[in-house]
């Protein structure tokens, strides 16, 4: 049979796949062998530095005993969305959630990227104008574009440069429609960097703009007790919603909406994706439920001693002579600034155990190539220093510490 128009269109898009597997350079879709950040792939054994997994608690015995126990009276599934698969485990999480964070309610999805697009369609309208930073995550940009693509009801979409206050303000002042909703990220997934928020604060407070702070990678993390951004800045209350994920500190997978009672209730009997897709496992549930367990007892300690390893990791980095953008948390993109150095560099550390996952372009801008590196509290002393070693070893020789250029390829052995 002839190629039909989509194998051709495949083959067409796939032009860069084929060239990093026949340069033996492919790193994404590594098969694990088990969880949990010291793991291994086809025998190999690997320590991960690109998870998630922020204080070590997916894998945590307490947290998979809680989830053996659901799966022993729910199973897996509930057979149907939250409109008629709401269990008395959902309803428990989301008010211990909303105390937790100091909201009057909370709404529980099954992913953060759903929590993000429901929130978005629900609210925005042809009256609003979202303002959005311009290296927002994925979920903001598509939620962003649903909603603008609704007919005859689409709201203006307008970007601010990453983090600046003057940027936000200028966007602010000249929208086109009355009522304004300013998106950011608590800390920013690929950089590391916190969002401007002493500052972004007030401007939205002077422009009559709601803030929603997409927190995914700070809950749990920062602030004393680990609430996030918003108490790392002290500014609890000064933004009306935050979105985050159970997918990274709190053991599984599941998106959270905080926000008061009147709209978690007009987003739960609007947003497409909370209404149409299927309900949150109870497994699940019961690990989220367990690990806030654990950040309401020890939440501080866990917190604290994150700051203290990646702190230990930072210092190793940067007087060894990386570049690690503007990253003043536990991410730390060790910038390579050249697709081939970035390659290059997770290759050698991946042989030697050390998993470093290559962002290049078009996920991140030409020139700002990088390795994705998160200090979790699973990593043992052991392991920072092994990686701090390796990285300086392989810095040295790719040229990403002198920032020379990398030269051309051998290619004669392709030959
Ligand atoms: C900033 C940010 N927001 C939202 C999400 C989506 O979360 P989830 O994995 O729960 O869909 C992610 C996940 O990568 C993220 O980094």
């Amino acid at each position: 049979m002839n190629p039909t128009w989509i194998e051709k269109k495949a083959y067409a898009s796939n032009a860069r796949l084929r060239e990093a597997r026949k340069n033996q350079v492919y790193p994404y879709f590594r098969e694990f062998e088990q969880g949990g950040i010291h793991t291994s792939v086809g025998g190999h054994a690997i320590v991960n530095f690109s998870s998630n997994d922020y204080l070590n608690l997916t894998t945590d015995p307490r947290v998979k005993a809680a989830a053996q126990k659901a799966v022993q009276k729910y199973g897996c599934g509930l057979g149907s969305s939250r409109v008629q698969a709401t269990t008395v485990e959902h309803v428990e999480l989301e008010e211990r959630f909303a105390r937790w964070m100091g909201f009057e309610a909370c709404l529980l999805f099954t992913t953060g990227y759903q929590a993000m697009l429901g929130t978005l369609m629900s609210l925005a309208d042809k009256d609003t104008t979202l303002v959005l930073d311009n290296l927002s995550h994925a979920c903001i940009l598509d939620g962003t574009f649903l909603a603008a693509g609704v007919p005859k009801n689409g709201p203006e979409v307008r970007f601010f440069n990453h983090n600046s206050a003057k940027s936000l303000e200028r966007i602010l002042k000249t929208r086109e429609r009355e009522k304004a909703m300013v998106t950011v990220e608590g800390i920013y997934s690929l950089d590391g960097d916190l969002a401007n928020l002493p500052e972004f604060v007030g401007i939205c407070d002077r422009y009559e703009a709601a803030l929603l702070v997409d927190d995914a990678h700070g809950s749990g993390t920062i602030g004393k007790m680990g609430h996030g951004v918003l108490e790392h800045f002290g500014l609890e209350g000064r933004a009306p919603i935050v979105i985050s994920t159970l997918s990274k500190t709190f053991g599984g997978i599941g998106g959270l909406l905080f926000a008061s009672r009147e709209v978690v209730d007009c987003v739960k009997h609007s947003a497409r994706s909370f209404m149409f897709s299927a309900s949150l496992p109870v497994p699940v549930v019961a690990a989220a439920s367990t690990v806030l367990d654990i950040m309401e007892t020890d939440g501080e300690r866990l917190v604290s001693e994150l700051r203290q390893k990646a702190e230990y990791m930072r210092h190793g980095l940067v007087s060894a002579g990386f570049d690690l953008g503007d990253s003043s948390t536990h991410i730390m993109p060790v910038m390579c600034r050249e697709e081939r150095k970035t390659l290059f560099m997770h290759h050698a550390l991946y042989e030697c155990g050390v998993n470093l996952v290559p962002i290049t372009y078009p996920a991140v801008k030409l020139g700002e190539e990088r390795l994705r590196l998160n200090v979790t509290l699973g990593h043992t002393q052991e392991d920072l220093d092994h990686a701090i070693t390796l990285l300086k070893e392989y810095g040295e020789a790719f040229f990403v510490l002198s920032g020379e250029d990398i030269g051309p390829l051998d290619t004669s052995l392709d030959a």
